[in-house]
């Protein structure tokens, strides 16, 4: 691997799960990282300092992490132990038949003996799967495959639902949330169960990033507006998965631990949600994927 080969140590803080498990609160987001180019993006990013990896089996690129990987190990950067990688249950693999498959295909393709984090991606309560789903992945759990378990996209009811069947909240929900829309109510009842809101699209696909409100805020603090929307993320107690396909960017998304926005600011980036032209930008989990 030319250029990159010294690792930097990383100064990205923990978070402490509700099972005991330490999660680096930055991770890298990798939808949309593919082919040569993804795992080579992937494989920088660990060289700068990014130490927990997210994908997905719907994102196709389970191998490409799995070869970033096994090469910054090969290169001495890193050890496995130091690095939090997470993949997700796509829907059409739910229900309990499917899922010891659907996983081992996924550490398959990664090339990995264990994750540290494997999630139900969405609920699809059309299906209504998730409650099977995420019991067969506990099993998982227990044979030693998978370290800690969650979910993504969940809501009140099924979060619920799943904490009254199997006695335990899963380690994390992750969700869409951004400036403008901050998931205060869903973030209430995390808090409430003990499970850590992990937050997905945190820089809003780039849209939000021009805002006056942010830049304002980033002006006053010297960072960029990803650098103050991800701060803002990571002071609500939230981890966060940015990604960019740009270097500069992706090294600049690390340096978020050298700074602290006071309480107006904070306030501020999360009034956003009350403004015109913010608020979720993907789908709903109550109604996706729609029934036809
Ligand atoms: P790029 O790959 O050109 O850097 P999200 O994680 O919320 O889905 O957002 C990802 C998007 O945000 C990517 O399209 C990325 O574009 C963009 N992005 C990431 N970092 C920055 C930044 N510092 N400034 C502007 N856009 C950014």
């Amino acid at each position: 691997m030319g250029g990159m080969t010294t690792s930097k140590p990383t100064n990205v803080p923990s978070v402490t799960l509700n099972d005991g498990t330490e999660m680096p609160q930055i991770g890298l987001g990798t939808w949309n990282l593919t082919g040569d180019d993804g795992a080579r993006i992937i494989r920088d990013a660990i060289a700068m300092g990014y130490r927990h990896i997210d994908t997905a089996s719907i994102y196709h690129n389970e191998e490409e992490v799995g070869r970033a990987i096994r090469e910054a190990i090969a290169a001495g950067d890193v050890t496995r132990e130091e690095l939090f990688v997470t993949s997700k249950l796509w829907n059409d693999d739910q229900g309990e038949d499917r899922v010891p498959a659907a996983f081992q295909e996924s550490l398959h393709r990664l090339g990995l003996e264990y994750l540290d984090l494997y999630l139900v991606h969405w609920p699809a309560p059309s299906l209504g799967k998730y409650l099977e789903s995420y019991e067969a992945i506990a099993r998982l759990q227990g044979l030693g495959v998978i370290q800690s378990i969650g979910v993504s996209n969940f809501y009140e009811e099924v979060l619920q639902e799943l904490i009254d069947a199997t006695g335990t909240a899963p380690a994390v929900n992750q969700v869409e949330l951004h400036p403008g829309f901050s998931q205060a109510p869903l973030r209430q009842v995390h808090e409430e169960l003990g499970i850590l809101t992990g937050a997905w699209s945190p820089l809003g696909r780039g849209a939000i990033l021009q805002d006056p409100v942010l830049d304002a805020v980033a002006r006053d603090v010297g960072k960029t507006t990803a650098q103050v929307a991800l701060r803002w993320e990571m002071q609500l107690g939230c981890s966060v998965i940015p990604k960019s396909t740009n270097r500069e960017r992706l090294g600049k998304i690390l340096e978020v631990t050298d700074f602290t926005l006071n309480s107006d600011q904070m306030a501020a980036i999360s009034s956003l949600d009350e403004a015109e032209g913010f608020g979720r930008i993907f789908d709903d989990p109550r109604t996706y994927p729609s029934e036809d």
